[in-house]
């Protein structure tokens, strides 16, 4: 009954004789607060819910007892302000409640045999004696069959809010139909209750109840043994007579189920997170959020709990923020809850705070300390600066190593390579072979011999110059070519004609290499030739042999890519070489000019000069 009266307010002529109805504070000051009652009670204190009557059921207001005292019923008076008309200061407009046969007075209550949509308002009773009255209201809200949808099709609507009843797994319990008391105070003889049954999440619907383990006994409902699909609605219909009027009304109770309550585990509230000794890493200045779990066992009759955070045995205020709690999971009444606390820019003296997760419910408590430490990694800019630096360096390394590799190799080579003047007792360094009366010539004796000879130091070896007049050809060659270190072809479509001078030295060099005999065939390429146009030797040897292009005039600088790789193939050079690669290497980059190459050609006469210059 009480549940469905509401407290508006209480006037009081009699010095405050009355309790005051409302006795809780403000319960979002403290976050995570259910202590004692649950929350619907609490909105009922707060905000007036109105008593939810279906049309063409019987209804009933109550006078609370604070206001109503047995002795003096006879002075209470009922007024009403009837739906739309009402208004906080709205005196004038109560007007008397007007009985009749369908409306009537019961003791403290109003009965309405049936209620019709045109009896909702705001209801007044009213307490008088001689000296002094008080007063309490409460709202009807009388709705249509229209404006209920039924939980399913098959149980009559219901209008008013379900009863909430848990019940644990594997015991019985005994449904009572809400209100029934009532009904059977008011009515002339004993009630008549159907139950129906229903999980409308399911689509489970039972019009007339009938199970083995939920049984009706009389008016009330047993469920033997609580099982899942015993969960859901009971939709209980209330049919009496009262004053020869067939009346009836229908409730419904909302059964859930929860953990079994014999077990033996404990119902205390469990701290689950953080551990005993969890450490949180918090950065100083930054924002610090500390989460705390907790497992809190349902208990059937008391499902009272708290969730609080303390700093240094005080609430949490300041920079100290205590955010909602939230459930984390549920099952079957036992509840797991989360609450965090923020700490705002936190301070080297929040680490020695004692900040405690405490946790309450009906039947214990629980605190925990949380440790807090300075967070002492690196601070991730840095380290994101530091791999970023790291990167950029190994990329910088990447290309400057495939731009530059030559140089390099020609730097590493002046540093570590020998010089094979020491190791053979060969006469030559470079031995050319190349097609007689073509372009090649004139490219081999003006430009080849000449940078080899005068710029790079080399000892260079062309037949038609060399060799003495009188001499056999065919010795003369193979002689010279043995004298040589490298013999370097100046490929040409007309090279190596069948029985020419050239062939034969390319066949000496070739059969030199592979005797081993410390010589070493280079190609040097004057002007793209196709493959085809390759003597069967040439085309053999290619694959094993290196090939220098040249590349027109971007070749003729000393500094460009066909001289830098043709000295790679060369013999090192070592005394002058060192020298020679150094400024070679401070002029890589640039475009050389008549003037670089001119300090090349100056460093080779005078390395010790040149060095000085050019550093
Ligand atoms: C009801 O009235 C009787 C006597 O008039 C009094 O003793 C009792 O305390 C009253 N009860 C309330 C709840 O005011
Ligand atoms: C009126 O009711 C109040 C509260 O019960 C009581 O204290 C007071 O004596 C009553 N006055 C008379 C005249 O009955
Ligand atoms: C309840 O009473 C209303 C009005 O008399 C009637 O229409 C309805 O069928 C009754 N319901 C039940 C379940 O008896
Ligand atoms: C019925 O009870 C369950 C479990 O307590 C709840 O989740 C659900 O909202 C309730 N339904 C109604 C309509 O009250
Ligand atoms: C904080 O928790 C510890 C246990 O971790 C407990 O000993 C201490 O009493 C608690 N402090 C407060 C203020 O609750």
């Amino acid at each position: 009954m009480t549940p469905f009266v509401t407290l508006l307010f209480l006037l009081s002529a009699m010095g405050g004789a009355w309790p005051a109805v409302s006795q809780t504070s403000d319960p979002t000051e403290l976050g995570c607060y259910d202590w004692g009652g649950s929350s619907r009670d609490r909105v009922l204190d707060r905000v007036p819910v109105p008593v939810l009557v279906l049309e063409g059921e019987a209804g009933w207001l109550s006078c609370p007892p604070n206001v109503y005292n047995h002795s003096s019923a006879q002075n209470l008076l009922w007024y009403r302000v009837p739906e739309g008309q009402d208004q906080p200061e709205g005196q004038d407009l109560e007007q008397p409640v007007p009985y009749s046969s369908r409306i009537s007075r019961d003791g403290e209550r109003l009965v309405l045999s049936p209620a019709l949509p045109e009896d909702s308002g705001l209801y007044i009773c009213t307490l008088r004696n001689q000296s002094s009255s008080s007063k309490m209201s409460m709202r009807l809200k009388v709705r249509r069959r229209d404006q209920v949808s039924p939980l399913a099709d098959c149980v009559p609507p219901v209008a008013a809010a379900p009863v909430q009843v848990t019940v644990p797994f594997q015991q019985g319990q005994t449904l009572e139909c809400p209100d029934l008391q009532d009904a059977a105070r008011m009515g002339d003889v004993p009630p008549r209750v159907s139950w129906y049954h229903t999980r409308p999440e399911l689509s489970i619907c039972k019009g007339e109840f009938l199970s083995h383990d939920v049984e009706q006994q009389g008016p009330h409902l047993r469920i033997w043994v609580m099982l899942v699909p015993y969960q859901g609605f009971y939709v209980c219909t209330v049919q009496f007579q009262r004053r020869n009027r067939a009346l009836n009304f229908t409730r419904s109770i909302n059964v859930t189920a929860i953990q079994n309550q014999y077990h033996n585990l404990s119902k205390d509230p469990v701290i689950l997170r953080p551990h005993g000794d969890q450490v949180f890493s918090v950065r100083r200045d930054g924002d610090a959020q500390l989460v705390c779990q907790a497992l809190f066992p349902v208990i059937q009759s008391d499902s009272s709990w708290d969730m609080w955070w303390t700093v240094d045995g005080k609430r949490p205020g300041d920079r100290f923020v205590q955010k909602n709690c939230t459930v984390v999971s549920y099952d079957y009444g036992d509840v797991e809850r989360e609450s965090v606390l923020l700490i705002r820019d936190v301070q080297p003296e929040d680490l020695r705070r004692e900040i405690n997760c405490s946790v309450r419910n009906g039947r214990g408590f629980q605190s925990r300390r949380l440790q807090l430490q300075e967070e002492v990694s690196l601070p991730s800019v840095q380290l994101g600066c530091g791999l970023g630096v790291t990167l950029v360096l190994m990329l910088l390394l990447f290309v400057v190593y495939h731009v530059f590799w030559l140089e390099l190799l020609l730097l590493y080579r002046s540093w570590f390579g020998t010089d094979e003047r020491h190791t053979d007792d060969k006469e030559y360094d470079v031995y050319i072979s190349y097609a007689r009366n073509s372009e090649e010539e004139q490219f081999v004796l003006s430009t080849l011999r000449s940078v080899l000879e005068n710029e790079l130091g080399y000892s260079v070896c062309i037949f038609d110059r060399d060799s003495l007049p009188g001499g056999t050809i065919t010795d003369e060659t193979l002689s010279f070519v043995a004298r040589s270190r490298r013999l370097l072809v100046v490929v040409s479509p007309d090279y190596a004609s069948q029985g020419s001078q050239a062939l034969l030295e390319l066949k000496a060099g070739i059969d030199g290499m592979a005797l081993g005999g410390h010589l070493r065939v280079i190609l040097v390429q004057y002007k793209p030739v196709q493959r085809q146009g390759w003597v069967r030797e040439l085309r053999s040897a290619r694959v094993a042999l290196a090939l220098v292009q040249w590349k027109g005039n971007k070749s003729r600088e000393l500094s460009s890519h066909f001289w830098k790789k043709l000295r790679v193939e060369l013999p090192v050079r070592r005394v002058n070489g060192a020298v020679q690669e150094t400024a070679l290497m401070r002029l890589m980059s640039q475009n050389s000019t008549n003037s670089q190459t001119g300090l090349i050609s100056s460093m080779v006469k005078d390395p010790e000069k040149a060095f000085n210059s050019a550093a």
